[in-house]
């Protein structure tokens, strides 16, 4: 089903009421709206509470709150050092609430199929219409449809109710939000339809010069007569041009269903890549005589994808190493509701970094972040699990075949996914009982999916030798197709001589530091991407994590969140993401960062996933007249370091073996510069400067034109600088902000993880001179002025359009 354009929605669903007034009629609008996916978001009400009967048709919600989805209700709650969640869920509240949105259906559409999805409810939801229960789903994370039809009253009002009990803690071992966080989608279509996920486009066979595409459409018949179907699939190439148009036809008796598959061959087709990540579009209409009942759009990109035992990750033959982070769903002050915006920001900084590969850990993402994924070239590990069992995978035993089937079938034609894993770190890896579950999900995904490999992220507990280590590794390494393998890049060698034929990845990995020996307790400073780089067979590495998120809070409270990752929840990127960037970008890059216990840093809480104290900042007045180690992370061949302008040495990156050149240097206010040298030549240049007294707040927004759909977001970053506009880090006073227009502040974050001010407020103290706000546009166009006041400094204002 196609999904409706932004305009159109707001024609369609304008207020509450929505007229499907067009079906089944001739013109050419009505085709338009033949089939529709309509975004169902608006206008539900909200109620954080067990209601007896909620559900009933008539129950009372005139005094719920107004809602638009997505919706997290616990990110909008004051966080609890008593809460249930505790550490995991990051102190916030979790509980029972109940959805209910009212709505009209045109009488003309009682003759078409009536259908809801949910992109995903946290959790434990059970959906009722009109009355009726449509069913449950526990696990939070997993898409689900419902089919309204039978129940449905056509040209009256009907009423969805949603109960979401998020009131078992912990049940997560990280925040997971609480709610319908998630989009909802209604679907209207002929009885003659195409089934729910029911394209699947693939890349059979890929040479020199040409492509063999199939597209497998399932289409269901769900009237009293047996039906001619026509199934028309136009592809599209990467720039909207219709390469091929495919046709077939089959008699589909009453209540059956019909799988159609359709081939063609691509002529020099544009591959997708990391860095051409190019989409070819599969659109599909079903017609029933001449009628087009219903019709799909699915983007998938040409490709092959190959793990190789001597050669790591292929992508389309060529070797590349996948420089990749794990990430969890939440997006900081935003909590899980996250708009596709901030997914997609958030990717750029990534991708700034030079990561090309994400591990959506530990569960499925957001169907819109894998769309940005495709689009944007990033290469991913979808993974449907964590725990199997245990207060963290309690729904696991029940559900897995259905939970796994609706992930695989949702997400199978993204180009970006190019391994499934199955679980995380599940406990008792080496018992016959996690064995045979493995055999069974492995074989599952087999049957259902089987154009990529699995995997499962393992991690051993009790390590009593090498010899038997890499012994119990290879025993399950049998069952997998390839070896992911989290923070054990020191044995990797003993894993490739203990199963050789296995393509190994490193699916988590500390950010700074390797594993020693036998045991996680003591460390090289050497950085885990160096295996990767050294060894063939190793596929890439993903850094625990990219970004910063809520919950897994492990040092406790005031601690709400997991502070060891390269960005944090502001999305800024922290100094030692620098390591990675000299490590994984293709561009000349220097960056300075001073190395001192005593500077004043928030502190990795868990060591392991820690670095040493360091900062990117040359206002050090506890250092006047001492020396001061710097150290520069680059991927030129040599750096040069100047201190007001005169020359401290120049020092070759070969001579450090753990890619971070070292430097102690007589500190003096003023200005230090890395200069990034190539033959000679300087190609990259950093710079830090000593700030004076805070003078100005300075407003740096992501972009000044954003769409007014209700959705699109201005990110703003806030500075506080000197005079002549160096940040200055001690800066930690409130700032108050305030919007005027078609716009409003939806989130305001500094990136301290120890900070109990809301998320959802109008003010908050800078941390280290810097802190966020989350402007998110209405549905009408104007123009949008952000103030920002702290005592002591002028106002500062920021325009920003929206159309
Ligand atoms: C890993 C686990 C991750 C996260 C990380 C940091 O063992 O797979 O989900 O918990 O540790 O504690």
């Amino acid at each position: 089903m196609l999904k409706t354009k932004e305009s159109a929605l707001r024609l369609i669903l304008a207020g509450a009421v929505i007229f499907l007034l067009a079906f089944g009629t001739k013109n050419a609008e009505a085709d338009a709206l033949v089939a529709s996916t309509l975004n169902f978001d608006l206008d539900w009400k909200f109620m954080k509470a067990e209601v007896p009967a909620a559900y009933a048709v008539d129950a009372d919600d005139s005094g719920w709150e107004q809602v638009q989805l997505p919706h997290d209700w616990s990110i909008a709650e004051p966080m609890d050092k008593n809460a249930l969640a505790g550490k995991s869920g990051g102190f916030f509240p979790g509980g029972i609430g109940w959805y209910r949105k009212h709505f009209q259906l045109a009488k003309d559409a009682q003759d078409k199929k009536v259908f809801i999805q949910f992109d995903g409810v946290y959790q434990n939801s059970e959906v009722w219409v009109n009355g009726h229960s449509l069913g449950r789903r526990p696990y939070g994370y997993v898409s689900f449809q419902h089919d309204l039809t039978s129940y449905l009253h056509f040209g009256g009002e009907n009423v969805i109710a949603v109960r979401v009990d998020n009131s078992d803690q912990p049940n997560c071992r990280w925040y997971s939000g609480s709610g319908i966080y998630r989009h909802v989608w209604l679907t209207v279509t002929d009885k003659l339809h195409v089934g729910h996920w029911g394209t699947c486009v693939t890349t059979l066979d890929i040479s020199p010069g040409r492509a063999v595409v199939r597209v497998q459409t399932r289409v269901q018949n769900e009237t009293e007569q047996p039906k001619t179907c026509q199934v028309v699939t136009a592809i599209r190439n990467p720039k909207g041009k219709i390469i091929s148009t495919l046709k077939s036809s089959e008699t589909i008796p009453a209540h059956a269903e019909h799988l159609f598959d359709q081939q063609t061959q691509v002529t020099n087709p544009t591959l997708w890549s990391v860095n051409t990540p190019s989409l070819y579009h599969a659109q599909t209409q079903v017609l029933d005589e001449q009628r087009t009942c219903d019709e799909t759009d699915t983007a998938f990109g040409i490709r092959t994808i190959r793990f190789d035992k001597d050669k790591g990750f292929l992508l389309n033959e060529h070797s590349i190493k996948m420089k990749g982070v794990c990430i969890h769903h939440d997006a900081g002050c935003l909590g899980a509701a996250v708009p596709v915006r901030a997914l997609e920001r958030r990717l750029e900084i990534l991708k700034s970094l030079g990561c090309n590969a994400i591990r959506a850990s530990h569960n499925p993402p957001a169907p819109e972040l894998l769309d940005l994924c495709d689009r944007m070239g990033f290469v991913v590990i979808a993974e449907a699990f964590d725990k199997w069992d245990g207060a963290f995978g309690r729904w696991f035993t029940q559900w897995w075949r259905q939970d796994l089937g609706d992930i695989l079938r949702r997400d199978r034609n993204h180009p970006c996914i190019v391994l499934w894993s199955v679980g995380n770190e599940v406990s008792n890896q080496d018992s016959p009982a996690f064995k045979q579950t493995l055999r069974n999900l492995v074989e599952f995904v087999h049957e259902q999916e089987p154009t990529r490999l699995v995997t499962c992220a393992l991690r051993p507990r009790k390590i009593k030798s090498r010899e038997e280590n890499a012994t119990a590794i290879a025993s399950i390494a049998k069952l997998v197709d390839v070896l992911s393998c989290n923070y054990q890049e020191q044995w990797f060698e003993d894993y490739r001589r203990a199963c050789p034929e296995k393509v190994i990845i490193a699916s988590e990995s500390y950010p700074f530091y390797r594993g020693k020996g036998d045991t996680h307790k003591a460390f090289y400073p050497f950085n885990p991407w160096l295996d990767a780089e050294q060894h063939d067979y190793v596929a890439g590495t993903f850094y625990w994590t990219g970004i910063d998120y809520l919950g897994e809070a492990v040092a406790g409270w005031p601690f709400h969140g997991w502070n060891c990752s390269l960005i944090d929840t502001c999305g800024f990127p922290r100094p030692v993401s620098n390591l990675q960037k000299s490590f994984w970008s293709d561009k000349p890059m220097v960056h300075i960062v001073v190395r001192d216990d005593d500077l004043d840093v928030p502190k990795p809480t868990k060591d392991h996933w820690g670095w040493p104290p360091m900062d990117s900042n040359w206002t050090l007045p506890f250092k006047e007249g001492k020396e001061v180690e710097v150290w520069t992370f680059s991927n030129c061949s040599a750096v040069e370091l100047r201190i007001n302008g005169k020359t401290i040495g120049m020092k070759l990156l070969k001579d450090f073996p753990d890619k971070i050149i070292k430097w102690k240097v007589p500190y003096e206010p003023g200005c230090i510069e890395a200069r990034g040298i190539e033959h000679e030549r300087v190609v990259c240049s950093d710079k830090l400067q000593t700030a004076g007294e805070p003078a100005k707040i300075r407003l740096i927004a992501d972009r000044k034109d954003i769409r007014a759909d209700g959705s699109d977001l201005c990110n703003v970053e806030v500075q506080v600088t000197d005079k002549n506009g160096v940040l200055v880090p001690a800066f930690d006073h409130e700032i108050q902000f305030t919007v005027q227009g078609p716009g409003k502040i939806i989130g305001v974050d500094n990136g301290d993880l120890t900070s109990m001010e809301p998320y959802k407020a109008d003010k908050r103290k800078a941390f280290h001179g810097r802190a966020l706000v989350v402007i998110q546009s209405d549905r009408d166009s104007g123009k949008i002025t952000l103030r920002a006041q702290s005592s002591g400094l002028p106002m500062t204002e920021l325009e920003i359009s929206t159309r």
